[in-house]
């Protein structure tokens, strides 16, 4: 199993069972409501809908590929989270996921909070009236002009990475006058994906300050005696698509043990504990997410449970799901290029997009699921990989799936669970456009990311 993947990213794809795949599922115009939005269906002619709208309009109207997402089902995730948690907990989404205006507006609106990691994302939560105080401002490497901004702003946290971070955050909040609330991000040395977590090996890490050493309580230290500074909790972040809660468990252990060391140490109770997010999605059948209210009860009764054996208050938890409030939430839309069988391999189907529009796949080995969307087919199913237009080999968007073996140029094709980390990390390679993205709602569609044009690109090459 490679040990090698970003260490804040999934590996959901190296423990999938042996021989994943090796069977065409009994029906492939079948739709597994675990990895498709809502509202995603197919109409009575078989063409694939979502929020009521058929995909062949949407393509002739948005063009392909596009990302077409289900703002009721966003909203419906978003609610659910808050919800589950209730009034004496924050669910703050994860920008990064994938952030827009409307998305803000969204949230705020579902009466959820942003968490932020860049300037870039600050300023998209703020121009869409995102209240400062409900940002959460991320990052191992903020620049002073970052920190001054969000300061500035009144965020209601700044999470700090690093010991230098301490001071320059302390520095810049006196400067202006003002006392910054902050947590402090540690490693608790607990690592989880999906269906593993590996306790003690991870502090090997950009992210956080280890709770090995005593380093996280030396930075607790030199955090309380600066006058810049409001110490609100500590944060700890373990991973990404995520479905085993027992690293959860380990991780809420530890950080309590810092909890009741900093009280015993310096008579103070931090009031939060940031768990952070990670919490998995279905990208396929095989994948078995838990509901908003399970994990709920789940790490408030770990947290109860650790506080009250070190006889302290519960703090205030928060979480920071981004994954699973929009990875569900959207599919991308695309037409078939070209239909290539390669004898006793599989057959290659290209389409208009590629890793420039879903990297995952390359970058993590990914799995996704892929289904024919203009209309249904009763034809065998064919096993194939769907490869995107960029000139490298490991552009594959869709490494091992079935789909029928009529399918033929012009045939559109929606891969599904693709709203989280797919238009946020998307790119330009090859000058290739990043595609727009579109909600729908109750018939109808708006773009609320519009699509690159060529324009674009030669705007920011000055020649
Ligand atoms: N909070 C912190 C501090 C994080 O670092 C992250 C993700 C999250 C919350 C949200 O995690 P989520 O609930 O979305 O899993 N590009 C990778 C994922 C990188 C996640 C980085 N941090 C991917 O495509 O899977």
């Amino acid at each position: 199993m490679s040990r090698s993947a970003h260490p804040a990213g999934p590996r959901h794809a190296d423990v999938l069972p042996e021989g994943h795949y090796s069977a065409p599922p009994t029906d492939l115009n079948a739709l597994d409501s675990k990895v498709w939005a809502e509202t995603v269906t197919r109409d009575t002619d078989g063409v694939l809908t979502v929020g009521g709208l058929d995909v062949r309009r949407l393509a002739e109207e948005f063009g392909t590929p596009a990302y077409f997402l289900d703002e009721d089902d966003f909203r419906a995730r978003a609610r659910s989270w808050r919800t589950a948690f209730g009034d004496d907990a924050d669910v703050f989404y994860a920008g990064k996921a994938f952030l827009s205006r409307a998305v803000v507006r969204w949230l705020h609106e579902e009466g959820l909070n942003l968490d932020v990691c860049s300037g870039g994302e600050l300023a998209t939560a703020l121009s869409a009236g995102m209240p400062a105080e409900r940002i959460a401002f991320h990052g191992n490497n903020k620049s002073t002009d970052e920190i001054r901004r969000a300061v500035e702003a009144g965020v209601g946290r700044i999470v700090l990475d690093s010991f230098q971070e301490i001071v320059r955050v302390a520095h810049i909040a006196q400067e202006l006058g003002t006392r910054q609330r902050v947590q402090i991000r540690i490693t608790v040395g607990v690592e989880a994906h999906t269906h593993e977590f590996i306790a003690t090996a991870h502090e090997d890490q950009k992210f956080g300050i280890p709770l090995a050493g005593g380093q996280a309580a030396e930075a607790v230290r030199r955090a309380l005696t600066l006058d810049g500074l409001e110490l609100i909790g500590i944060h700890s972040h373990i991973g990404s698509q995520i479905f085993d809660m027992s690293g959860f468990e380990v991780a809420a252990h530890r950080v309590v043990g810092l909890l009741r060391d900093i009280r015993d140490e310096h008579g103070v109770e931090l009031p939060e504990i940031d768990l952070g997010g990670g919490l998995g999605i279905a990208y396929t059948s095989d994948d078995d997410p838990r509901e908003p209210h399970e994990i709920a009860k789940a790490l408030t009764e770990i947290v109860t449970r650790e506080c009250d054996a070190a006889r302290l208050a519960t703090p205030r938890i928060s979480v920071e799901p981004g994954r699973a409030i929009v990875g569900p939430t959207a599919f991308t839309l695309y037409e078939v290029g070209t239909v290539k069988p390669l004898d006793g391999l599989r057959t290659y189907v290209s389409v208009d997009g590629g890793m420039s529009d879903n990297i995952r796949t390359a970058l993590y080995d990914a799995e996704y699921s892929v289904a024919l969307a203009s209309r249904v087919s009763e034809a065998e199913p064919m096993l194939c990989r769907v490869v995107g237009k960029h000139c490298e080999s490991g552009d594959i968007v869709v490494k091992d799936a079935f789909l029928p073996g009529d399918l033929a140029p012009g045939d559109l094709i929606a891969v599904p669970a693709t709203g989280a980390y797919c238009r946020s990390m998307a790119s330009n390679y090859n000058h290739v456009l990043r595609p727009p993205v579109v909600a729908v709602r109750d018939g109808e569609a708006r773009v609320i990311v519009r699509r690159e044009t060529e324009e674009d690109i030669l705007r920011l090459d000055v020649g």
